[in-house]
């Protein structure tokens, strides 16, 4: 025999050994597992869904028209920096496996001022994402939809299930439930769609200073900077925080389940007072701020909790972090943000982990 056909053969059973041995540490090639289009992907939940994505092995074009994300990843392939508004510009995008579709006009209170923007944004550019993955033929698209679809359900319909008739207060809300039926309607053109409807995000990057965040971002920059945290109400209002780490695990969990179009609740089940909400998060961060109570906002919503479990037995979702625990990574980021525009190492935080 050849001497190189023996060192080949010799190398061929080196290489089998070493991808047996080490199979279980071995990492995938970027884009090995599929190309994913991500619209919206420089914002607060997109971020975390990039790094979702590239930790399983796929790789990421960002379409994003940068009007409130700017959380550039520059392990994505491609940042097309461009608005779902306009067709001409998708048309440039190449070749992708899977859409996630997060791109949207984001805030209630904003949508009941300006409609048209939210009907612009939120239902004509998610027709053309729609039309883009139809034409494309994608293996599948999953959108972000959200629990304003649900408005304010009674007690006796709490836990909220999907099955909970549409009831939303907001143009933002039913941008998000017509969104939901361009989908169910896409499929019989043949797009295999599933819509997740996010209860209250919460986590690293979100913006405390943008109007449409939410209050746990408010309570922990406040609490952060010593600033008193107030609450509307008596501070027995409840909600259903999830932590955006779960969040980007049921979104890529999903885009990796096949099934005709359905819509899915994505919660932990666990109901939380703004009360304990406030008091965690001083202890966390060990805060002198004060907490004071201030009058009920009116039209709030009194108790909101979701029933997760459609996702745990369809999808296989269930949501991991508590909600102290998911505090815990979030105060500490906040710590850290701080700590970086002072020039400064973070201070160690108290953890309730
Ligand atoms: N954060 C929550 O608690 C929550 C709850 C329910 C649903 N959602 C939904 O989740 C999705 C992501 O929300 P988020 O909190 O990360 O918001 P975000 O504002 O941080 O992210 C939205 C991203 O979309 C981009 N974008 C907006 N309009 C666009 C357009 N016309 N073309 C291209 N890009 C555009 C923005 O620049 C931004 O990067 C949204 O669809 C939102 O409605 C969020």
């Amino acid at each position: 025999m050849p001497l190189h056909t023996t060192r080949v053969g010799l190398l061929m059973v080196i290489v089998a050994a070493v991808s047996l041995l080490g199979g279980a540490y071995r990492q995938l090639a970027p884009g090995a597992k599929g190309a994913v289009l991500l619209t919206g992907g420089l914002g607060f939940i997109g971020s975390h869904v990039t790094e979702e994505l590239l930790r399983r092995g796929y790789s990421v074009t960002i379409y994003d028209n940068e009007s409130t994300g700017h959380n550039h990843n520059r392990r994505a392939r491609e940042m097309v920096p461009m608005d779902i508004r306009c067709v001409n510009e998708l048309e440039k995008v190449g070749k992708c496996d899977y859409v996630i579709h997060l791109a949207a006009a984001i805030s209630v209170a904003e949508s009941m001022k300006l409609p048209a923007k939210y009907t612009d944004n939120n239902i004509h550019g998610s027709q053309n994402v729609i039309d883009w993955a139809v034409a494309r033929g994608v293996t599948r698209m999953v959108a972000a939809s959200s629990a304003a679809v649900y408005g304010n359900p009674k007690g006796k319909d709490l836990p909220i299930q999907e099955t909970q008739p549409y009831g939303g207060l907001s143009p933002y809300a039913d941008s998000k439930y017509k969104m939901e039926g361009l989908m169910r309607a896409a499929g019989a053109k043949g797009l295999d769609a599933t819509a997740l409807r996010f209860f209250n995000v919460y986590g690293p990057r979100q913006d405390p200073k943008s109007e449409y965040t939410g209050v746990i971002s408010v309570f922990l920059d406040r609490g952060n900077n010593g600033q008193e945290v107030t609450i509307n109400g008596d501070g027995s209002n409840t909600r259903d925080f999830v932590y955006v780490g779960d969040v980007a695990r049921a979104i890529v969990t999903a885009m990796e389940f096949s099934g005709a179009f359905d819509v899915f609740n994505v919660c932990t089940g666990r109901e939380t007072t703004l009360e304990h909400l406030s008091l965690t998060i001083k202890a966390l961060l060990g805060s002198s701020s004060k907490i004071s109570h201030g009058p009920a906002r009116p039209g709030d919503i009194a108790k909101s909790v979701c029933d997760p479990s459609k996702a745990k037995e369809k999808l296989g979702f269930t949501a991991g972090f508590t909600v102290e625990q998911g505090l815990a990574r979030t105060a500490a980021w906040f710590r850290a943000e701080k700590a970086k525009a002072k020039g400064a190492p973070a201070p160690a935080l108290k953890s309730t982990d």
